[in-house]
C-alpha cells in the first residue's frame, strides 16, 4: 500500500511546549533526544548534526521560531540564529520564510506554532504523494541504488527518494536495494540501513567507492536520490558523492532519479554554481568516532554537498508532478 508511512518514526517531536529531536547522530545502536528549549538549542542541533536532511531541517527551524516566541524572545535575532545554521539546504530558508508571512500578521506565538505543525503535517503529505509518482517510475522487480538517508528520519516522515523505495517496495517493484554508506558521516549506513531493515525492505550496504562497480557487474535499474537545492535550470545540490553516481549512472545507462518538494526548488537561483557548498571542518574526515584515523595535523577538503548537472537527470519528483529531463522550462511550469 503505497500510503502507507514509515512505521513509527518520528525523529521530531512537539511536546509539553518544547521540541525534542532524535539524536541521528547516535543512531542506530542508541536512541537518546536532545530537548530544545529555544530556537540557539535548535540551531546547534541544526549545525551539529543532531537534526539533518532538508526537510527536518526546515520544520526543526520553524519549531525553533516557536520556541522563542513563546518566550517572547527578540523573532529577529531567532530567525537569524536559524538561518545560519546550516547553508545549503534551502528548506531551511523555505520554512523560515513561511514563518515570517505568518509573523508579519502579528507576533503570535499560538499562531506560529500552527504554522510549524502544518510545514510539518504538509511534509509528509507531500512525500506520500511523490512517493506515489515516482514508484510508477520503476519497474516490477527493479534493482536500485540510494544514497545518504532521505527516509522518515530526515523529513516530516515516509521520506523523499526513500519515500519512492518504501512505496514501490509496497506495489512490487522493489527486488533489491543498494545502499551506500555515505562517508563522512555514514547516514547511509547508520539511518538508512536501519529504517530499511525495521521494513524488511531487502538492502544491502554498499561502500560509496563500490557504486560504479556495481552498476558495471549488476542490472541497476535506477539511482534514486533526495536534494538540498533545486536551481531553476535543474541543477541539484545533494549530499557528497551524488554527482559522482550519476556520472556513472549515465555510463553505465542506469536511469537517475531526484525526489524533492517543491521546497527544495530555489527558483531565485539560476543554475548549480550559485548553490552555496556547505564545508565541514577536517576532523570529520580525519576521525571516526573520535579515534584518528589520518596522520597527525593532516589537513583535509571536506565539502558535504556536491552538484549534479540537469543533464544527468532523467526524473525530478516533487508532489505536484514528474519533470522527464528537468531544465528551467519545465521547472518554471510545474512550480511557476
Ligand atoms: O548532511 P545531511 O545529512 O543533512 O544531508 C542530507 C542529504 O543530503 C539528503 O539527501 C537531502 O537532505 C534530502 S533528504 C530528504
Amino acid at each position: 500500500m503505497s500510503g502507507s508511512s514509515s512505521k513509527g518514526i518520528h525523529p521530531i517531536v512537539w511536546a509539553d511546549g518544547h521540541l525534542r529531536l532524535l539524536d541521528q547522530r547516535v543512531l542506530p545502536h542508541e536512541e537518546r533526544w536532545v530537548e530544545c528549549h529555544n530556537a540557539l538549542h535548535v540551531a546547534e542541533a541544526i549545525h551539529g548534526m543532531a537534526v539533518r536532511g532538508a526537510p527536518a531541517i526546515g520544520i526543526a527551524a520553524a519549531y525553533g521560531l516557536v520556541l522563542d516566541a513563546l518566550a517572547g524572545r527578540d523573532y529577529d535575532a531567532a530567525e537569524l540564529v536559524l538561518m545560519e545554521s546550516r547553508p545549503t539546504a534551502v528548506n531551511l530558508r523555505w520554512a523560515l520564510a513561511r514563518m515570517r508571512a505568518v509573523h508579519s500578521l502579528g507576533y503570535d506565538a499560538r499562531r506560529l506554532l500552527a504554522e510549524a505543525q502544518l510545514i510539518h503535517a504538509e511534509d509528509l503529505a507531500q512525500n506520500l504523494e511523490m512517493a506515489r509518482l515516482g514508484a510508477a517510475l520503476l519497474p516490477l522487480n527493479a534493482q536500485v541504488i540510494t544514497h545518504c538517508n532521505t527516509g522518515a528520519l530526515a523529513t516530516g516522515g515516509h521520506g523523499t527518494a526513500l519515500g519512492v523505495i518504501r512505496s514501490a517496495y509496497a506495489e512490487g517493484r522493489i527486488a533489491q536495494v543498494y545502499n551506500t554508506e555515505t562517508r563522512p558521516w555514514l547516514q547511509g549506513a547508520r539511518l538508512t540501513a536501519w529504517e530499511l531493515q525495521r521494513e524488511n525492505i531487502p538492502d544491502k550496504l554498499i561502500a560509496d567507492g563500490a557504486a560504479a562497480h556495481l552498476m558495471a557487474s549488476e542490472k541497476i535499474d535506477w539511482v534514486i536520490v533526495g536534494a538540498d537545492r533545486i536551481a531553476v535550470n535543474g541543477d541539484t545540490a545533494n549530499k557528497i558523492g551524488t554527482y559522482a553516481l550519476a556520472v556513472a549512472a549515465r555510463h553505465h545507462g542506469v536511469k537517475f532519479m531526484v525526489v524533492a518538494p517543491s521546497g527544495t526548488f530555489d527558483l531565485k537561483c539560476p543554475n548549480g554554481a550559485a548553490i552555496p557548498i556547505e564545508q565541514r571542518p577536517a576532523h570529520e574526515l580525519t576521525e571516526l568516532r573520535g579515534s584518528v584515523i589520518a596522520p597527525v595535523d593532516m589537513d583535509a577538503w571536506n565539502p558535504v554537498f556536491d552538484v549534479t548537472p540537469a543533464s544527468l537527470i532523467d526524473a525530478i519528483v516533487c508532489e505536484s508532478g514528474v519533470i522527464l529531463n528537468p531544465d528551467e522550462q519545465k521547472i518554471r511550469a510545474l512550480l511557476g
